[in-house]
């Protein structure tokens, strides 16, 4: 791969997108880095305020659907390789209004698609040297099992297709095989967006790639998700309203080690493969929420335990998906990715996080962080 690029990462004044430019505008100083990005209230330029004045750094508020615009930026600046984060990301919104995540998740994809192509289409090369790399989600396989062998109750030790053991609340796991059954008008428009994804590397040739995670967690997400959104009522002994009996699985990755596996796929991964992302970490809501007390507690100086009482069962969401587990051998075994973090470090440097920089999150329940980019970008 050439050591100039120009990029577009796409949704990268969000959670995900935002470790994912700050690590390539850091490790990458002769890339151009061009953040793509609405601005939606899940966007928030104050994300990336260590990197904005990096000279490889570019930001560029468009939407993904305005294909006049994107391509425009393409010519302009060259672009060889798009890296597709932008989406609407909250399961809850999308069960209130799912047509704004058709929109932005499948026709915003598209025509993402649609500007690269008449880009690449157009220069002597064509797609040599080029990459279409969309980031998806777990959640496009639906929802597997809670099963144990007979008399042991999960969580027990399982084996993966790695060969290695982990401990699990079922024997299934998600690979990359598995057949696409959504459930929540998000996770139904994540999976269109990558069959899109996809019809363009066989009809047209374009070189993409897909990669689907598991549940991301660490700083800067936005406080609408579980771990931000508790973290922070427990500080302010806020209720925490738990979905059902709190008896969902998910499987949990500290943000970083997704980017680092986005840049490995990136630059090594195979042309039109599907590359799932994941850690091997369960765990049930119930249980990481009382390690969220435990450890805002402690790090608050407050008796360990002593919010347990903020736990409140609350109405299920509709349709509810009870169990993720991605197997992600696939790409520890071709690519020698594996995660850095042990869940325990990764969830205690998150509340600390959190607890150390009350003013981010302050600035996004405020509402004031989307004033930012008026101030920030006037007369630029
Ligand atoms: P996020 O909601 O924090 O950020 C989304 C970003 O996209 C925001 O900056 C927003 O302004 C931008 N955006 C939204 N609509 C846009 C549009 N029409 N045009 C341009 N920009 C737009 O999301 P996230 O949690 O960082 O997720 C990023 C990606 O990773 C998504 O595609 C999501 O499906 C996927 N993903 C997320 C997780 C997770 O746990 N958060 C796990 C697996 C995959
Ligand atoms: O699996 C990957 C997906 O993980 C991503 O594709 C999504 O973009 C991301 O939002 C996330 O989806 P989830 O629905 O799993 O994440 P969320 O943080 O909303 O919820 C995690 C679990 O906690 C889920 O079982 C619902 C439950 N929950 C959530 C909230 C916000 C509660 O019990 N109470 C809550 O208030």
């Amino acid at each position: 791969m050439q050591n100039k690029r120009t990029l577009i990462i796409t949704g990268g004044a969000g959670f995900i997108g935002s470790h994912v430019v700050r690590l390539f505008v850091n490790k990458y100083p002769d890339y151009r880095i061009i953040n793509l990005d609405k601005l939606t209230y899940a966007g928030n330029l104050a994300n990336l305020r260590d990197i904005e004045d990096r000279p490889n750094y570019r930001f560029v508020r468009m939407d993904i659907c305005d294909f006049e615009g994107v391509l425009k930026l393409m010519q302009d600046e060259h672009v060889d390789g798009i890296i597709h984060l932008a989406a609407e990301s909250h399961v809850d919104r999308s069960i209130k209004d799912p047509f704004t995540f058709a929109q932005t998740n499948v026709m915003g994809t598209l025509s993402l698609l649609q500007a690269a192509k008449a880009y690449w289409e157009s220069l002597p090369e064509k797609y040599e040297g080029k990459r279409f790399y969309h980031i998806s989600t777990d959640e496009v396989y639906g929802a597997l099992e809670m099963t144990h062998p007979e008399g042991i109750e999960p969580p027990f030790t399982t084996k993966a297709s790695s060969g290695e053991h982990h401990l699990a609340y079922g024997e299934k796991f998600f690979t990359e095989d598995l057949k696409y059954q959504p459930h929540s008008p998000y996770s139904a428009a994540k999976a269109s967006s990558d069959h899109f994804v996809r019809a363009f590397h066989d009809t047209f040739g374009m070189p993409t790639i897909v990669t689907n995670c598991s549940n991301n967690y660490g700083p800067y997400q936005f406080p609408e998700k579980l771990i931000p959104l508790f973290i922070n009522n427990i500080r302010h002994r806020k209720p925490l309203p738990v979905y059902g009996k709190g008896e969902n699985v998910r499987d949990w990755l500290y943000v970083e080690d997704h980017a680092r596996a986005i840049d490995v796929i990136f630059h090594e991964g195979k042309i039109a493969e599907t590359y799932n992302i994941g850690g091997f970490n369960e765990w049930k809501n119930i249980d990481i929420i009382k390690v969220l007390i435990n450890t805002v507690d402690r790090l608050l100086g407050r008796a360990e335990g002593e919010d347990m009482d903020l736990i409140t069962y609350v109405t299920d969401r509709a349709g509810h998906d009870l169990r993720y587990a991605i197997d992600s051998s696939k790409l520890q075994k071709e690519l020698g990715w594996e995660p850095s973090l042990q869940f325990e470090e990764g969830i205690e440097k998150t509340v600390r996080w959190y607890l150390d920089n009350q003013a981010w999150m302050d600035n996004v329940t405020s509402g004031d962080y989307q004033k930012y980019y008026d101030e920030m970008y006037k007369g630029r």
